[in-house]
Order: structure tokens, then sequence, then C-alpha cells
């Protein structure tokens, strides 16, 4: 019977002269060697050096990979890589082209990977040549937080899942995001990432995304603002967005029909909140239907857009704004009434704070998606109930510019919100501005 293959998590790490090349290339040619089947890459994450710190920044990254290699072959395939690179030996922690470490070694009996499989037997190993675990992995964030990206629910020795470290801010510690998405595919890796455009200052990311749309740019591009002149917001408002925040739009090109858009802005709500919850240990919620609360407050505006060619959609962008770390004074009186920000932006770990909620929104955003395109609205469903705070209140929304009062009660197929007025009659709307009851007062609008 023939064994199913391992998996092995692989550190890789270069600092010097074409750093991403140099990963790029070792990854490459360990899938070229026919012995490794790489499943999933981390971003690539830049980084200073530890130990001897007068050499250049380092480029990490980390690889899921599948083999029927032993732990020692696999050993000896990525320091032959190394070699072939033109790694030459230096001091210990010193600068050098390529180090390809094996930070983990899984032996299974079924085929589903590390993270979900119970039946997975961890290789531990103290030998000259090898040690597994890879002993210093979990002092490290340039380690911990790519790992965490790739498998974020790896389970720990003390029974917590790895992603549980994103939020911890020493792990990012002398750590930036470089890169995401799109150095995959250089690799040969049939894996379908975020194409990511970093800008200083720009009006509207959204309208930098409409058209780079309308030049045909591909699913999965996704404009990431510093500070944005004229944010857009919904009904036509502006959307102040001052530096410290996450301004980003999202572009997709599913083939759904129109009643389907809601979804699109839910599910950004529900990336959003998790990734805030998981980053923050904020309660963020999903009011309906296309913000974010924290504890009452605007945290998050979602901005959806779309073009349909006929009856087919052409493409969607979803524009999310998140008051990550910034200076909510800048921001109009009535705004700040009603708005917060995650963190102040004088906290020392804001920027890196910022990066992780990226990674953490855009990793949920695509699980969501994805599971939004093969099931249908049902196979996201319950978890949007989970996180959505609107139903089970009392509110009023404007329906065909008429106020509809009662309770919300559900959510249906097309996204839309079920009202229960008083005399019983359930009505379904599609879009508009909610105002919730808070106990003791008035209706609190956005
Ligand atoms: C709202 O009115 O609540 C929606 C706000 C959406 C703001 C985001 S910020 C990134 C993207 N670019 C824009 O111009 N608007 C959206």
């Amino acid at each position: 019977m023939k064994r199913t293959p391992a998996h092995a998590y692989l550190g890789f790490g270069s600092n010097l002269e074409e750093r991403r090349e140099n990963i790029t290339n070792g990854l490459a040619m360990l899938r070229e060697s026919g012995q490794v089947k790489i499943i999933k890459i981390s971003s690539l994450y830049e980084t200073e050096p530890m130990g001897y710190t007068r050499q250049g920044l380092f480029l990490n990254a980390v690889a899921l990979v599948e083999t029927d290699l032993s732990p020692q072959d696999l050993l000896s395939l990525c320091k032959s890589v190394e070699v072939q690179l033109g790694r030459k030996p230096t001091v210990r922690w010193g600068p050098r082209i390529l180090d390809i470490d094996i930070l983990m070694y899984f032996m299974e009996s079924g085929d589903t990977l590390p993270s979900d499989s119970e039946n997975v037997i961890q290789v531990e190993l103290d030998t000259q040549a090898l040690t597994l675990p890879h002993p210093r992995m979990w002092e490290r964030g340039f380690v911990i937080i790519p790992l965490a990206e790739v498998s974020p629910n790896l389970l720990m020795a003390d029974g917590r899942r790895i992603k549980s470290l994103i939020q911890d801010f020493r792990m990012w510690t002398g750590l930036r995001l470089f890169e995401t998405g799109p150095w995959w595919q250089e690799v040969g890796v049939n894996c379908k990432g975020w194409q990511i455009m970093r800008f200083a200052e720009v009006e509207s990311t959204n309208t930098i995304a409409v058209n780079l749309a309308s030049f045909g740019a591909p699913e999965g591009t996704c404009i990431i603002a510093e500070t944005q002149s004229a944010g857009r917001g919904r009904r036509g408002r502006l959307w102040h967005s001052p530096s410290g925040g996450l301004w980003l739009s999202i572009l997709l090109r599913p083939k759904i029909q129109s009643p389907d858009v809601g979804w699109l802005s839910l599910i950004a709500g529900v990336a959003v909140s998790s990734a805030i919850r998981d980053t923050f240990q904020l309660p963020a919620v999903v009011k309906w239907p296309n913000d974010v609360l924290v504890s009452g407050k605007k945290v998050c505006g979602i901005l959806p857009e779309t073009r349909f060619i006929g009856d087919e959609m052409d493409f969607a962008v979803v524009g999310i704004g998140v008051n990550v770390a910034i200076d909510t004074s800048l921001l109009p009186r009535k705004v700040q009434e009603t708005s917060a920000t995650l963190v102040s932006p004088d906290h020392p770990f804001a920027s890196e704070a910022r990066e992780a909620l990226t990674v953490s929104l855009l990793d949920n955003f695509s699980l969501l998606y994805r599971q939004f395109l093969s099931e249908g609205f049902s196979g996201i469903l319950q978890e949007v109930k989970e996180y959505c705070d609107t139903l089970g209140r009392e509110v009023i929304v404007s329906h065909l510019g008429m106020p509809v009062h009662g309770i919300a009660v559900d959510i249906d197929s097309d996204a839309g919100l079920i009202i229960r007025t008083e005399s019983g009659e359930d009505i379904h709307v599609m879009s508009g501005e909610v105002s919730i009851r808070v106990p003791g007062a008035g209706y609190a609008c956005e």
C-alpha cells in the first residue's frame, strides 16, 4: 500500500543580492526536484536581522509542502538547493543567499492537512544534523507570522491555535509585510492569491479599482492606500481617510446574479469583524448590511460597487475602510460621535497591528468568498448570522422611501433583512439605512 505523503513546513530566509528571486528560485527548485509538492506559501515578510545585526534586512517566507522524503532526505534536498543557489559558509546568523529550514514535519494516516487532521503524528527528532520541531521557531516572529498565515489553525503544544499569536504585537517587532500573492505564481504554485498594490495617497481606492477593472485587471487585485483625499462613502458621502486607517478595495469577478451582490458586503463585514476580534480581541459585530461596530460605534464602513453587462456581472469592487489607528479628532464632529478607532494612533505597534489586520482580513475574505462561490449563500449564512448584531433588535429601516419599524428577525437568501412589523407582517428589505433602538433612548443612527 502506498504511504500517505508527509507534510512539512519550510522556513525561507535571504538577505543577500536578489532576495526575492533567491526565495522564488529556491521554491521553484524544490518543486522541480519532483520530490516536493508546494501546497501553500505565505506572503513575503521583510525582517530585521537577529544576532549579528550588521547586515542587510532579510526577506522571509514559510511554505507548506507535501513530500515522500524522510526528514533527513528533505534536509539534504534543501541544503543542496541552498548550495546550488550559491550559499557559502558564514557566521552563525550571518548574511546568506538562501536559508531553508525544516520547521515541522508531520506524518499522516489520512490525506488532510496537518491543521485539520486528528490522525497526524508530528515527528520529533534530535540529531546533530536536524532537530524537529525547529528548536527556536517559537521565538521568531518571522517564522510564526508567516506560519500562522499558511495554517492559522495549526495547534501549538499548549492547545492554542497558532493564529492567536498573530495578535501578539511582539511577534511583529522588526517585521513588515513585504509582498503577498502574485509572487506565488512565479514559483509555479497554482494558488489564487491577492495582487496587492499599495499607494501613499489616492483620491479613492475604489475609483482606482473600478478603473483597473475596466482595463481588465484580474480578480484578486487589491488596492491599499495610506490616505485618501476623496474617499467615498455610501449615498455619495465623503469618507474621511486620515493616515493610520486601512483603506482598501478588492476587485472580484464572480459569476453571480444581481440579487446576490448583498452577500459580498456581508462577507466583507464578517471578514473584517473576525479579523478585528483575532487581532485586537475587540467584540466586533456586523451591522446589516454594510458596517462593523465595536461597542455600538462604527469602526468600519463597506462600499460595494458593481458593473453588469446584461445580466452577467462584469466585476464587483468591495471598498473597505477600517479606522484602525486614526486620530478621530480629524473627523467631522457628527462623525466623531458615532465612530471609533480600534487603537490610538500613538500606539507603539499601531502599524504592525494594521498589517496583521490586513493579512487576517484578506485571509478571512478569501475563505468566505470561496465558500460562497462553491456552496452559495447557505454555505456562509450561519457565520453571517453569528456576526450580525442587527438580528433580534428593534430597528427602523428606510425602505422604498418609507420607514419600516419592527424586529429584525432573519436574513433572506438575497442577503436582505427580514423585519417583522407590529402587525406580524414580514417585510424583506434589500438595503437601506438601519437605525437600531437603544434601550431607554431613541434610535441610534449611523
Ligand atoms: C460607508 O459609507 O460606510 C462606506 C465607506 C467605505 C469607505 C472605503 S475606504 C476604501 C474604499 N475607498 C473608498 O473611496 N471608499 C471605500
